[in-house]
């Protein structure tokens, strides 16, 4: 009897030759099956594009394994074939599949091209139950890939050690997100309850995390970059991007805090991440307030010991700059006017002209005036030109950092004269007091970690009291060319690292520098570091001997955030100060004036302004 059944079925198998969906897909990066040709792979259609169908085949217990499957075909005959709720075979080639040029992309598997014969409609009518995010199926919180190697998890340096589809592993989804997203390529999915992590990005795709799980969330409903209980960075794989809506509707502008109605749609990799394909386009439920609170870190100005100071990059600000009443708005309103601010992206006096053009004091000016105009506190500043072109940025735009400050309470020490973009600030003992050469000055200027990069400017500053503060203002290399966090390069390529820790490495010697001299000199250095403190191998030289002060003010890690980037609100802005100001009373807020507004158009800025405070004496 046993020997019959086994027979019969034996025999059933043979005849019919019939591939699993799950065994196409497999249970590592790369299909098995990739290259070769599989018949009557059959599912039910669960959604249908220009460039083919999904598939739903029968469901393995083995979760790493999906049951779900693309059929490219852009033929007529193919597509007029199959409707949403078809049981259908196909019969075709398995292909790993990449949607860009691009070798940092993912695969995604798919059956390409069958011919319209090969496609056969078995049934119709049948409905498909979409994979509950959430309830079905958890997605990890911490880690998105094994290959993650190294004490700060996909923040380590070295990273593009080593990459996804080459090693092709078996996947653990629940550990990593990359695994997680994959074990899933190709179902139909639905997100409970959707919370939008981020803007849109220019294709109106933008990052969400449904009802599931999360960590690092903010207050405001946006996902932090933070250290994990692990001790290494969080890299927030349980966030998915929502790509295109499949049938053609326009997905609404969204922003960090949206809550939204629930999301289904299909599992695809392309263009770099792991997209849910919505079905349609869902609808926004509700939407956070715009107004960012202003700072409660107030200046005193006739405290002669404590001294405030604000830090913005203002974004490619030049003297016609839309931003500019915004941005003076904030300074006078939110950030309650600083006795210092830190300014980065500050344009010379035509902008982005490329025409030898490097002056910025038409550009200064009218920020000056604004703020004047909104609360009537004016402001002094002191900026060093760079040479034409040589700091990189937007061509012509000559960025710079600069400092306006209220000459009322604080102004520049004197006695040493102003450097120029080429010289390079030193600093020399006056009788066992920190003496520098020019004020302002630059940072070794014609070291090569700071080729087509924008100069660290260092200043002394004294109160009318006579307490004296050296604040060096920063605008470090940019991250330009790094790959994406779901790429696969592992770790992710973070462009260009070694030279950002070169450019804080050279700033942490001229504050040693001081310190040498003066081991209880007043030294605040802060700006656009265009790096998380999470990367804490970029900080090390200047962790060891300065305090970074959202650490020192306890501020709580989700709360650390000045900018918004797929679905990280991470913190680029820092302010570090030496042990003298850390152990007295000190203070910092990020203020989130623009990443709290509701269309990423109305920001003045892509950063976050903060506000600080640090006492003198
Ligand atoms: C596919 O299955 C059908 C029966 O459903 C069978 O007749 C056919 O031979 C199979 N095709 C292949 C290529 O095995
Ligand atoms: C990927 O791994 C699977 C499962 O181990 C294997 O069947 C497949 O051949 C591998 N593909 C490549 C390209 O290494
Ligand atoms: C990453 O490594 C690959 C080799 O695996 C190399 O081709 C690529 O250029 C590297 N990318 C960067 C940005 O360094
Ligand atoms: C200032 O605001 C912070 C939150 O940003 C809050 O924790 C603190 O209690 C406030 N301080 C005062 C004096 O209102
Ligand atoms: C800018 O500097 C130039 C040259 O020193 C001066 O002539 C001009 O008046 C200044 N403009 C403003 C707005 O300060």
């Amino acid at each position: 009897m046993l020997k019959s059944t086994l027979f019969w079925f034996c025999a059933l198998i043979s005849t019919i030759h019939a591939t699993l969906v799950t065994d196409v897909q497999g249970i590592a990066f790369q299909s098995p099956f990739a290259g070769k040709s599989v018949s009557n792979v059959t599912g039910v259609v669960t959604a249908k594009t220009s460039g083919g169908f999904y598939i739903s085949g029968t469901s393995s217990s083995d979760v790493r394994a999906s049951n779900g499957l693309f059929i490219f075909s852009e033929t007529t005959t193919v597509l007029n074939k199959v409707a949403v709720g078809d049981m259908v075979s196909v019969t075709g080639t398995v292909s790993e599949f990449r949607s860009s040029s691009d070798p940092d992309d993912l695969t995604a598997t798919e059956i390409t091209s069958p011919t319209a014969a090969n496609v056969v409609v078995l049934s119709t009518s049948n409905t498909v139950s979409p994979v509950k995010l959430g309830t079905d199926r958890i997605p990890p919180t911490q880690a998105l890939s094994a290959l993650d190697v190294g004490p700060d998890g996909w923040l380590s340096v070295p990273n593009n050690q080593s990459r996804v589809d080459t090693v092709n592993a078996t996947l653990v989804p629940a550990d990593y997100g990359l695994d997680f997203w994959a074990s899933l390529e190709g179902q139909l999915v639905t997100v409970p309850s959707p919370l939008s992590v981020a803007f849109p990005n220019d294709f109106g795709e933008f990052w969400v995390v449904g009802d599931w799980p999360v960590t690092g969330l903010n207050s405001r409903g946006g996902l932090s970059i933070t250290i994990g209980p692990d001790n290494i960075p969080d890299a927030n794989p349980e966030a998915v991007i929502i790509g295109a809506p499949i049938d053609g509707t326009t997905n609404p502008v969204v922003s960090l805090g949206v809550t939204l109605s629930d999301i289904t749609g299909v599992v695809q990799y392309q263009f770099g991440f792991y997209y849910i394909l919505p079905l349609t386009a869902p609808k926004v439920l509700t939407t956070p307030t715009t107004t960012a609170p202003p700072t409660n870190i107030t200046a005193d100005i006739t405290d002669i010991c404590i001294v405030t100071f604000g830090d913005y990059n203002v974004d490619n600000f030049g003297p016609t700059a839309t931003q500019l009443p915004t941005v003076a708005s904030h300074i006078a309103t939110h950030l309650l006017s600083p006795d210092i601010v830190f300014l980065q992206e500050i344009q010379d006096n035509d902008g982005a002209t490329d025409d030898g053009v490097v002056s910025s004091n038409v550009t200064l000016s009218a920020l000056v005036s604004a703020i004047a105009a909104v609360n009537g506190v004016t402001y002094d500043f002191v900026v060093i030109d760079p040479v034409n072109d040589a700091d990189g940025g937007e061509p012509g735009g000559n960025i710079r950092q600069a400092y306006l400050y209220r000459s009322q309470k604080i102004n520049l020490v004197s006695g040493s004269p102003a450097g120029t973009a080429t010289e390079a600030i030193a600093v020399s003992s006056s009788s066992g007091v920190p003496k520098l050469n020019f004020n302002p000055g630059r940072i070794d200027p014609s070291n090569a970690a700071w080729e087509d990069s924008r100069k660290p400017l260092v200043a002394e500053w004294q109160t009318n009291g006579g307490a004296t503060l050296f604040t060096v203002n920063l605008h470090l290399e940019s991250k330009d060319g790094s790959s994406s966090t779901e790429g696969n390069s592992r770790p992710p390529v973070n462009s260009p690292v070694a030279k950002r820790t070169s450019q804080v490495d050279l700033v942490a010697e001229f504050v040693q520098s001081v310190l040498d001299i003066d081991s209880k000199a007043n030294i605040l250095v802060a700006g656009d570091c265009n790096e998380y403190l999470e990367t804490r191998s970029v900080f090390a030289s200047l962790t060891d001997i300065m305090s970074e002060m959202d650490e020192l003010a306890d501020v709580d890690p989700v709360e650390r955030y000045t900018y918004v980037f797929d679905q990280n609100s991470e913190q680029l802005d820092h302010a570090f100060v030496s042990t003298a100001l850390s152990n007295r009373q000190n203070a910092i807020q990020h203020i989130h004036v623009n990443n709290w507004m509701a269309n990423i158009d109305e920001r003045a800025s892509d950063h976050d302004p903060s506000v600080g405070k640090v006492r003198l004496c």
